[in-house]
Protein backbone atom coordinates (compact mmCIF):
# COMPACT_ATOMS: atom_id res chain seq x y z
CA UNK A 1 0.00 0.00 0.00
CA UNK A 2 1.53 3.60 -0.99
CA UNK A 3 0.63 6.38 1.29
CA UNK A 4 0.89 9.80 0.41
CA UNK A 5 0.43 12.81 2.49
CA UNK A 6 -0.36 15.88 0.85
CA UNK A 7 -0.85 19.12 2.44
CA UNK A 8 -4.65 19.57 1.86
CA UNK A 9 -7.66 18.78 -0.03
CA UNK A 10 -6.91 20.50 -3.50
CA UNK A 11 -3.17 18.80 -3.60
CA UNK A 12 -5.26 15.19 -2.62
CA UNK A 13 -7.43 16.09 -5.64
CA UNK A 14 -4.97 16.99 -7.81
CA UNK A 15 -2.94 13.67 -7.13
CA UNK A 16 -6.02 11.66 -7.87
CA UNK A 17 -6.68 13.56 -10.61
CA UNK A 18 -3.46 12.99 -11.74
CA UNK A 19 -3.68 8.92 -12.06
CA UNK A 20 -6.64 9.30 -13.94
CA UNK A 21 -5.05 11.29 -16.70
CA UNK A 22 -2.38 9.34 -16.61
CA UNK A 23 -4.22 6.20 -16.91
CA UNK A 24 -6.84 7.86 -20.06
CA UNK A 25 -3.77 9.58 -22.05
CA UNK A 26 -2.31 5.32 -22.45
CA UNK A 27 -5.80 3.96 -22.28
CA UNK A 28 -8.57 6.34 -23.53
CA UNK A 29 -11.46 4.07 -23.42
CA UNK A 30 -10.12 2.84 -19.87
CA UNK A 31 -12.92 1.21 -17.23
CA UNK A 32 -13.36 3.79 -14.27
CA UNK A 33 -14.54 2.46 -10.66
CA UNK A 34 -16.83 6.15 -9.40
CA UNK A 35 -17.48 6.89 -6.06
CA UNK A 36 -19.86 8.81 -4.17
CA UNK A 37 -20.20 11.18 -1.29
CA UNK A 38 -18.23 14.27 -0.66
CA UNK A 39 -14.13 13.76 -1.38
CA UNK A 40 -14.11 12.35 -5.06
CA UNK A 41 -16.18 15.67 -5.96
CA UNK A 42 -13.23 17.68 -5.86
CA UNK A 43 -11.28 14.90 -8.20
CA UNK A 44 -14.34 15.08 -10.59
CA UNK A 45 -13.98 19.15 -10.71
CA UNK A 46 -10.63 18.97 -11.45
CA UNK A 47 -10.96 16.42 -14.16
CA UNK A 48 -13.39 18.78 -15.85
CA UNK A 49 -10.73 21.75 -15.50
CA UNK A 50 -8.43 19.55 -17.22
CA UNK A 51 -10.88 18.51 -19.86
CA UNK A 52 -11.51 22.41 -20.84
CA UNK A 53 -7.84 23.25 -20.40
CA UNK A 54 -5.73 19.78 -21.24
CA UNK A 55 -7.84 18.60 -24.01
CA UNK A 56 -8.32 15.40 -21.59
CA UNK A 57 -11.00 13.18 -23.72
CA UNK A 58 -13.29 11.62 -21.67
CA UNK A 59 -15.81 10.32 -24.67
CA UNK A 60 -15.05 6.29 -24.71
CA UNK A 61 -14.25 6.05 -20.74
CA UNK A 62 -16.87 3.68 -19.06
CA UNK A 63 -17.50 3.93 -15.85
CA UNK A 64 -19.09 1.41 -12.86
CA UNK A 65 -20.81 2.89 -9.59
CA UNK A 66 -19.49 1.61 -6.11
CA UNK A 67 -23.22 1.54 -4.66
CA UNK A 68 -26.82 2.97 -4.71
CA UNK A 69 -29.62 3.29 -1.78
CA UNK A 70 -32.44 1.15 -2.46
CA UNK A 71 -35.68 2.29 -3.03
CA UNK A 72 -35.25 6.07 -4.33
CA UNK A 73 -36.64 6.95 -6.91
CA UNK A 74 -34.67 6.79 -10.73
CA UNK A 75 -33.66 11.13 -10.74
CA UNK A 76 -33.86 11.47 -6.74
CA UNK A 77 -31.30 14.14 -6.43
CA UNK A 78 -29.22 11.80 -4.29
CA UNK A 79 -29.61 8.59 -5.85
CA UNK A 80 -25.91 7.80 -6.35
CA UNK A 81 -27.17 7.18 -10.23
CA UNK A 82 -27.86 10.77 -10.13
CA UNK A 83 -24.73 12.04 -8.74
CA UNK A 84 -22.49 10.11 -10.65
CA UNK A 85 -24.62 11.37 -14.14
CA UNK A 86 -24.69 15.00 -12.22
CA UNK A 87 -21.38 15.42 -10.89
CA UNK A 88 -19.26 13.10 -13.11
CA UNK A 89 -20.72 12.31 -16.60
CA UNK A 90 -22.44 15.38 -17.74
CA UNK A 91 -19.02 17.59 -16.95
CA UNK A 92 -16.77 15.39 -18.62
CA UNK A 93 -18.89 15.04 -21.65
CA UNK A 94 -19.85 11.43 -20.97
CA UNK A 95 -22.54 9.81 -22.43
CA UNK A 96 -24.52 9.22 -19.43
CA UNK A 97 -25.28 5.24 -20.54
CA UNK A 98 -21.87 4.48 -20.06
CA UNK A 99 -22.18 4.69 -16.36
CA UNK A 100 -23.51 1.46 -14.80
CA UNK A 101 -24.80 1.80 -11.18
CA UNK A 102 -26.13 -0.75 -9.14
CA UNK A 103 -29.72 -0.85 -9.28
CA UNK A 104 -31.24 -0.07 -6.60
CA UNK A 105 -34.76 0.25 -7.80
CA UNK A 106 -34.71 -3.70 -9.30
CA UNK A 107 -37.93 -5.81 -8.25
CA UNK A 108 -35.17 -8.87 -8.03
CA UNK A 109 -32.44 -7.11 -6.49
CA UNK A 110 -30.25 -10.27 -5.59
CA UNK A 111 -30.78 -10.72 -9.68
CA UNK A 112 -29.73 -7.12 -10.47
CA UNK A 113 -26.63 -7.37 -8.28
CA UNK A 114 -25.48 -10.65 -10.67
CA UNK A 115 -26.22 -8.50 -13.50
CA UNK A 116 -23.82 -5.99 -12.52
CA UNK A 117 -21.10 -7.68 -11.45
CA UNK A 118 -22.04 -9.53 -14.75
CA UNK A 119 -21.16 -6.19 -16.67
CA UNK A 120 -18.10 -5.60 -14.45
CA UNK A 121 -16.68 -8.95 -15.87
CA UNK A 122 -18.02 -8.53 -19.26
CA UNK A 123 -16.45 -4.76 -19.81
CA UNK A 124 -12.79 -6.33 -18.82
CA UNK A 125 -12.74 -5.49 -15.68
CA UNK A 126 -12.35 -2.35 -13.60
CA UNK A 127 -8.66 0.18 -14.38
CA UNK A 128 -8.80 2.49 -11.88
CA UNK A 129 -11.09 2.63 -8.48
CA UNK A 130 -11.45 5.65 -6.52
CA UNK A 131 -12.69 5.15 -3.26
CA UNK A 132 -13.52 6.98 -0.05
CA UNK A 133 -13.93 5.80 3.52
CA UNK A 134 -16.49 6.15 5.59
CA UNK A 135 -15.72 7.24 9.58
CA UNK A 136 -16.27 3.82 10.47
CA UNK A 137 -14.22 2.00 7.77
CA UNK A 138 -16.44 1.50 5.15
CA UNK A 139 -15.77 1.47 1.95
CA UNK A 140 -18.63 1.62 -0.97
CA UNK A 141 -21.57 0.66 1.56
CA UNK A 142 -19.83 -2.13 2.79
CA UNK A 143 -20.06 -2.13 6.73
CA UNK A 144 -18.43 -3.30 9.38
CA UNK A 145 -18.10 -7.02 9.73
CA UNK A 146 -18.87 -7.40 6.07
CA UNK A 147 -17.78 -10.87 4.42
CA UNK A 148 -14.01 -9.68 2.91
CA UNK A 149 -14.47 -11.96 -0.16
CA UNK A 150 -18.35 -10.14 -0.54
CA UNK A 151 -19.67 -9.58 -4.17
CA UNK A 152 -22.42 -6.75 -5.16
CA UNK A 153 -25.33 -7.49 -2.75
CA UNK A 154 -27.87 -5.59 -0.16
CA UNK A 155 -26.43 -4.23 3.17
CA UNK A 156 -28.26 -2.53 5.81
CA UNK A 157 -26.56 0.92 6.82
CA UNK A 158 -25.49 1.17 10.21
CA UNK A 159 -27.15 4.37 12.32
CA UNK A 160 -23.79 6.30 12.19
CA UNK A 161 -23.47 5.80 8.34
CA UNK A 162 -26.87 7.04 8.23
CA UNK A 163 -25.99 9.43 10.68
CA UNK A 164 -23.31 10.83 8.52
CA UNK A 165 -24.92 11.02 5.39
CA UNK A 166 -28.29 12.60 7.03
CA UNK A 167 -26.79 16.21 5.65
CA UNK A 168 -27.31 15.21 1.99
CA UNK A 169 -30.92 14.70 2.63
CA UNK A 170 -33.78 16.55 3.97
CA UNK A 171 -33.01 14.94 7.36
CA UNK A 172 -32.30 11.84 8.77
CA UNK A 173 -35.85 9.80 8.55
CA UNK A 174 -35.22 10.25 4.87
CA UNK A 175 -32.06 7.91 4.34
CA UNK A 176 -33.14 5.12 3.34
CA UNK A 177 -32.05 1.63 5.67
CA UNK A 178 -30.95 -0.69 2.69
CA UNK A 179 -28.29 -0.64 0.00
CA UNK A 180 -26.82 -2.57 -2.84
CA UNK A 181 -23.03 -2.38 -2.97
CA UNK A 182 -20.03 -4.21 -4.57
CA UNK A 183 -18.32 -6.22 -2.19
CA UNK A 184 -15.22 -5.97 -1.01
CA UNK A 185 -13.91 -8.89 -3.15
CA UNK A 186 -15.40 -7.00 -6.18
CA UNK A 187 -13.46 -3.94 -4.98
CA UNK A 188 -10.55 -5.88 -4.64
CA UNK A 189 -10.51 -7.11 -8.65
CA UNK A 190 -9.92 -3.31 -9.48
CA UNK A 191 -6.43 -3.42 -11.18
CA UNK A 192 -5.75 0.01 -9.27
CA UNK A 193 -7.75 1.27 -6.27
CA UNK A 194 -7.19 4.88 -5.32
CA UNK A 195 -8.44 5.54 -1.61
CA UNK A 196 -8.64 9.49 -0.79
CA UNK A 197 -9.90 10.59 2.64
CA UNK A 198 -9.70 14.39 4.08
CA UNK A 199 -10.42 15.88 7.26
CA UNK A 200 -9.40 14.93 11.42
CA UNK A 201 -13.53 12.78 10.78
CA UNK A 202 -11.70 10.37 9.30
CA UNK A 203 -8.01 9.85 11.50
CA UNK A 204 -9.10 6.93 13.01
CA UNK A 205 -10.51 4.71 9.93
CA UNK A 206 -7.23 5.99 7.95
CA UNK A 207 -5.13 4.09 11.43
CA UNK A 208 -7.31 1.63 11.14
CA UNK A 209 -7.57 0.90 7.34
CA UNK A 210 -3.49 1.56 7.07
CA UNK A 211 -1.87 0.31 10.18
CA UNK A 212 -4.65 -1.75 11.85
CA UNK A 213 -4.98 -5.40 12.05
CA UNK A 214 -6.72 -6.76 8.06
CA UNK A 215 -9.93 -6.99 9.75
CA UNK A 216 -14.01 -7.13 8.87
CA UNK A 217 -14.58 -4.67 11.47
CA UNK A 218 -12.76 -2.00 9.41
CA UNK A 219 -13.91 -2.91 5.63
CA UNK A 220 -11.08 -1.15 3.93
CA UNK A 221 -7.89 -2.85 6.15
CA UNK A 222 -8.68 -5.33 2.91
CA UNK A 223 -7.11 -2.94 0.70
CA UNK A 224 -3.65 -3.90 3.00
CA UNK A 225 -3.98 -7.45 0.64
CA UNK A 226 -4.46 -5.27 -2.55
CA UNK A 227 -0.75 -5.60 -4.77
CA UNK A 228 -1.39 -1.55 -6.81
CA UNK A 229 -3.19 0.74 -3.40
CA UNK A 230 -2.85 4.08 -3.10
CA UNK A 231 -3.83 6.00 -0.29
CA UNK A 232 -4.34 9.96 -0.88
CA UNK A 233 -4.98 12.04 2.16
CA UNK A 234 -4.54 15.24 4.04
CA UNK A 235 -2.27 16.30 7.20
CA UNK A 236 -5.52 15.58 8.85
CA UNK A 237 -6.79 12.16 7.81
CA UNK A 238 -3.35 11.39 8.42
CA UNK A 239 -2.82 12.26 11.85
CA UNK A 240 -3.62 9.34 13.49
CA UNK A 241 -0.77 7.62 11.71
C1 LIG B 1 -20.91 7.03 1.56
C2 LIG B 1 -20.50 6.27 0.31
C3 LIG B 1 -19.06 5.86 0.34
C4 LIG B 1 -18.20 7.05 0.75
C5 LIG B 1 -18.58 7.48 2.13
C6 LIG B 1 -17.73 8.63 2.65
O1 LIG B 1 -21.29 6.20 2.59
N1 LIG B 1 -21.30 5.12 0.08
O2 LIG B 1 -18.69 5.37 -0.94
O3 LIG B 1 -16.85 6.70 0.70
O4 LIG B 1 -19.93 7.91 2.07
O5 LIG B 1 -18.29 9.83 2.24
P1 LIG B 1 -17.58 11.23 2.28
O6 LIG B 1 -16.57 11.20 1.19
O7 LIG B 1 -18.67 12.20 2.01
O8 LIG B 1 -17.00 11.36 3.63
Amino acid sequence: MEVVILPDQDKVAAAAADAVEALLRAAPDAVLGLATGSSPLPVYGELARRRAGQGLDFARVRGFGLDEYVGLPAGHPQSYAEVLRREFAVPLGIDPGRIRVPDGTAADLPAACRDFEQAIHDSGGVDLQLLGVGTDGHIGFNEPASSLMSRTRIKTLTEQTRRDNARFFAGLPEVPHHVVTQGLGTILEARHVVLLATGAQKAQAVHDLVEGPLAAICPASVLQLHPHATVLLDEAAASGL
